[in-house]
């Protein structure tokens, strides 16, 4: 079991989008998650920041670009446990951080141990800009993919499509990586996950639609490899080719 360093996926400027690291080990207290921060200048925006296990390796990874009151934004792209159960401790850790959740999840994630008051914004069914250092990063409707408020998150710039579950591979032990290669044998990582877990093709349809006119260099999903160049094209090809999914195929 390994514990992998952070690694820059886009450089340009003085923008990057750098995945946080991971610990194999952690595989053993639940699926193993990515996480993300977009940094531009000295100002972060952290993506799907993850759960209690994972608060301290992505912890000590962001303090290796920004400084932690230098975090602008805590992007989540739903509710799940392995997506925001660590909140409390990072409403405490990102003193200037703005959050940002769909609506309908808004009223649930105090149970998690935090008032949020000011700090919370609702992202609208329809998605949104969200201002992030005098330029936007877009929330991309994904609903019911899997959750009913879903989003995705765009960055323009860099081109790198945040897919949250969508994706997601599950790894057999020590056979995890970061990029996806091989296509082909990568899928078999993935179907199961988005068979049972993607509701229906319809909910895939209207998502694959508000994406067709966006330019998507890299994909980064919450779970698995990250699609880059042409796999981008197959990642998409490939979840459109699903005629049963989800309710089409539970007894
Ligand atoms: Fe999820
Ligand atoms: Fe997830």
């Amino acid at each position: 079991m390994k514990v992998h360093k952070p690694y820059v996926i886009f450089e340009e400027g003085d923008l990057s989008f750098i995945w946080l690291g991971l610990d194999e080990s952690d595989r053993e207290k639940g699926v193993l998650t990515n996480q993300y921060l977009i940094r531009q200048g000295n100002v972060g925006a952290l993506l799907d920041a993850g759960g209690y296990f994972v608060f301290e390796r992505v912890l000590n990874s962001i303090k290796e670009f920004v400084r932690l009151e230098d975090v602008e934004l805590l992007l989540f792209s739903h509710q799940d446990p392995d997506v925001a159960g660590a909140l409390n401790l990072w409403v405490d850790m990102l003193p200037n951080a703005r959050i940002y959740v769909s609506e309908l999840w808004e009223r649930f994630l105090p149970h998690l141990g935090y008032d949020l008051g000011e700090k919370i914004n609702d992202i609208p069914d329809q998605g949104m800009k969200i201002p992030f250092n005098g330029r936007y990063i877009e929330a991309i409707p994904a609903h019911f993919l899997h959750s009913p408020g879903n989003f995705h998150f765009y960055d323009p710039i860099s081109k790198v499509y945040f897919s949250g579950d969508m994706g997601a591979a599950i790894f057999p032990k020590d056979k995890w990586y970061l990029i996806v290669e091989d296509f082909e044998s990568h899928t078999k990582l993935m179907e199961s996950f988005h068979r049972r877990y993607i509701p229906n093709k319809i909910a895939v349809d209207k998502w694959l639609k508000k994406i067709e006119n966006l330019n998507i260099d890299i994909i980064a999903p919450q779970h698995g490899s990250i699609f880059i160049g042409d796999n981008v094209r197959k990642f998409l090809t490939w979840i459109k080719s699903f005629d049963k999914l989800g309710l089409d195929l539970i007894p």
